[in-house]
Order: C-alpha cells, then structure tokens, then sequence
C-alpha cells in the first residue's frame, strides 16, 4: 500500500468510525443483525454460556493482591456507558484500562461520555493506528481484549506478535470478531439459504430503510466494501489461524451470524419493532444454531481465549469447522 493509499485509508476508517453506533442503527433503525438484543443475549450465551460475561472474563484473570491493580488494554473502542472497558473499570478491580483506536473523534467523545460517568481516574484513551503504531509494552497488560476491531487490521502477524509480547505471564486475551469471508464475501451457501429465508417472510419485514423490498440476501460487491471501508475484513478469515500461531488459544466459542448477518442486514430494526418479526427472531436464530451444529455453515463470529505462548505447543484442539483454517497456516 502506497502513502496516499494509506492515507485516504486513515480518513476513511476514522470517519467512518467517529460514531459506531450509528453505523450499527441509522437514524434510530438498526440495521445490524448484532445490534438486536436478542440476537445480542443469543451471542452471549454462546460465548460465556448462563454466566454474566464480566463475571466469566474476570474469573480467568489472576488477582493475587486485593484492590486496584490490574492493567488492561483494549484494542478498539466501543460507544456508550456499557463498553466493555467500563464494564471493566466499574469492577474496581483495574488500576488502568487503556483503550486505543483509530477513530480520533470516536476516542473524544467516549472519554467525554467517561469522564462524566466518574471513569477518568481509570479509562484511558490513546489514538492508535493498529497497522503502524507499536504497542511497545513488555509483560505489561493483566489483559488484552478486542471486540470487532481485530477484523479490520492487514498486519495480524506483527500485532499478534506484540499482544503476547504485551501480556503478564498469567494474563489474558480475549476477542469477539467476525472470522468470517473476507471483505464480506459471504459464500453462495449462505446466500442460498439466507435469501430463502427471505423469501418466505411478510414483504414488511424484507423492506429496508429507502422502502425497497430486499428479497435477495445482502452480500456487498468487494468494491462496494472497499469504497465504505477499506479495513473492512481484510483478513479476517487468517485471524483464527494467525491467534493460534501466536498465543496460547484456549478456547473457540462459535458465536453464529453466518445466516444472521446476510439475512438480517439492512432489515434488522423489523425483528425489534414489528410484533411478527419479534416472533420470528427467535426461530431464525435456532435455525442458525442448527445449520452451525450440524456442519451445513461455519460459524462466522466466535469468542476466543488465550494465554501468553511460552513455548511452541498448541494448547487447544481446534472444533473440525476450523481445522481446514489452521492447516493453511502451519
Ligand atoms: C466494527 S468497529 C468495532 C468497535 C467497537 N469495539 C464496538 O464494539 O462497537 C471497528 C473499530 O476498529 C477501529 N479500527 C479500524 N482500523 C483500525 C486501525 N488500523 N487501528 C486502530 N483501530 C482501528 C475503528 O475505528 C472502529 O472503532
């Protein structure tokens, strides 16, 4: 990439992320599969199971003295009062929960929002840019997390590097990421069985915001992904294999949205507000869970888990669906 690819990469990537959550909803209509609450509780459940997510993170991590004394970093910011870096801070169990991004004007009104929640003294905020900057820290970080920022970024190997790099020997890292085609490519498989499921639905819950009936399943042209953002899964299909190359891999939740993010795009904010689309949320997503369990589609989000690598040994046995990944890579 030359200096003025990269460049207009930067402006593009930092607008379009000034405010993440009206990417997720468009003026108050939500037209992310992710930004459902139930499809968002049906995430957590996959991912941490009937334990509260805080609570099944912070068991992992080691806490030998009493009080403040943790450090964690999180590459990414997320808006508004849940982030997950002030569900961290609120537990004051952190000393300093440093969170970078690229996203300057994102960067400014989170901490504006934290401040003002009395979070100052703990969350911190640096604007970074993951493909360039180093994170420079040795041993430092009692916990490293990314939610939905990983997917974004071309140099997994060089970042990787420094997240095992930057962990305490007992520390943890944790992402919940889209692993799924790169630059949203999803398969003619998902296509297939998303755009029938379109299909059989009232035409009120297949119309999006412009009014336009959407039977067909969305799948972007890869331009049309570049143009709106060109970090937009890059390589977001090395990323299971590159963690496990470079961390201690713990576990692989399999967290769904390979039927749910083609079928629910654009048309989402319908499964919220119309009383048929509430009903039909719920099958969809146990229509999902079965396509993942029974091999017909991968899961395209998962929570992973790992620990500093000290030595070349693979600690974690890979579910069938993402050997075929790994056997790429080593
Ligand atoms: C899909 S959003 C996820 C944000 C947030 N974690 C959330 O849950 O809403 C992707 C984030 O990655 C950030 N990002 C993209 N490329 C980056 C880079 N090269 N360095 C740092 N942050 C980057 C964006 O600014 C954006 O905040």
């Amino acid at each position: 990439m030359n200096d003025d690819d990269d460049i207009r990469r930067i402006s593009r990537v930092e607008e379009k992320w000034s405010s993440s959550a009206e990417v997720y909803a468009v003026g108050g209509f939500k037209v992310f599969w992710e930004a459902l609450e139930i499809a968002s509780a049906y995430q957590m459940e996959a991912a941490f199971g009937s334990t509260p997510w805080l609570e099944s993170i912070m068991s992992r991590i080691p806490d030998p003295a009493e009080g403040p004394t943790l450090r964690a970093l999180s590459l990414g910011c997320s808006n508004g009062e849940t982030a997950p870096a002030n569900e961290f801070a609120r537990t004051g169990r952190f000393r300093e929960v440093t969170v970078v991004d690229i996203s300057q004007d994102l960067l400014v009104t989170q901490k504006e929002l934290t401040d003002r929640l009395g979070l100052g003294e703990i969350l911190r905020y640096h604007r970074m840019d993951l493909e360039q900057d180093s994170l420079d820290s040795e041993s430092t970080f009692d916990l490293i997390f990314a939610v939905g920022t990983l997917h974004h970024i071309r140099g997994l190997e060089r970042l990787f590097a420094e997240i095992n790099k930057s962990l305490t020997p007992a520390g943890l890292f944790f992402m919940r990421e889209y692993v799924g085609p790169d630059r949203l490519q999803f398969t003619d498989r998902q296509i297939e069985i998303a755009t029938a499921v379109r299909r059989a639905l009232p035409e009120r819950l297949c119309t999006d915001l412009k009014g336009q009936l959407c039977r067909d399943a969305w799948r972007p042209t890869f331009e049309e992904v570049v143009a709106d953002d060109p970090s937009e899964a890059i390589r977001s299909s090395d990323l299971l294999a590159i963690a496990n190359r470079f961390l201690a891999v713990e576990e692989v939740r399999m967290t769904g949205g390979s039927l749910l993010d083609p079928l629910l795009h654009g048309i989402a904010g319908h499964f919220e507000d119309d009383a048929t689309g509430r009903k039909i949320l719920p099958l969809l997503i146990a229509f999902e869970k079965i396509l993942i369990r029974e091999d017909v589609l991968p899961s395209d989000y998962v929570l992973l888990t790992a620990r500093r690598r000290k030595d070349d040994k693979h600690g974690w046995s890979p579910p069938m669906w993402c050997r075929r990944l790994l056997r790429a890579e080593s």
